[in-house]
């Protein structure tokens, strides 16, 4: 029947290796992760963000998404694992979990190297 032939492709092509790299599952992960995405509360590539403006006692105040790209791998599992006050947690595996935090990395080292390069030019 042609629509094993179809699944079978489907499969090969998803299970291959090279489908996605660790880095795009990072991404992905980062993007949206089981529905919440951790975008705009720490920014597109962790560097945060502003969550919410809200006044308490007449008083302007600002949630805010802190800037993760520097958290260590230890830091980012405790806080998915466990959410952090407004953050929520994450019922992520270790592969995920460590996924994420490539992405985190990788996407920063490149936009580093980005503007050491645009810096060089001038
Ligand atoms: C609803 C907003 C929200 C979402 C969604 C969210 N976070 Fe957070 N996150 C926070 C806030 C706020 C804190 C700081 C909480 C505190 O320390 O009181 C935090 C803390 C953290 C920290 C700890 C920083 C440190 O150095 O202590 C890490 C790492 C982190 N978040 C990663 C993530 C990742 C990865 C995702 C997505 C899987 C995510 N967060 C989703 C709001 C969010």
């Amino acid at each position: 029947m042609k629509i094993w032939g179809m699944l079978l492709l489907l499969a090969t092509v998803l299970w291959s290796d090279d489908f996605i790299s660790e880095f795009e599952y990072g991404q992905m992960l980062y993007q949206n992760p089981r529905g919440v995405s951790c975008a705009p509360c720490h920014g597109d590539h962790g560097e945060g963000a502003i969550i919410a403006r809200y006044k308490e006692h007449g008083k302007a105040k600002v949630l805010q998404g802190p800037d993760i790209r520097h958290s260590d791998l230890a830091t980012l599992r405790r806080a998915v694992l466990k959410g952090r006050g407004v953050m929520p947690r994450y019922f992520l595996t270790e592969k995920e979990i460590h996924a994420l935090y490539l992405y985190i990395q990788k996407a920063n080292a490149a936009e580093e190297s980005e503007e050491n390069n645009a810096s060089e030019a001038q």
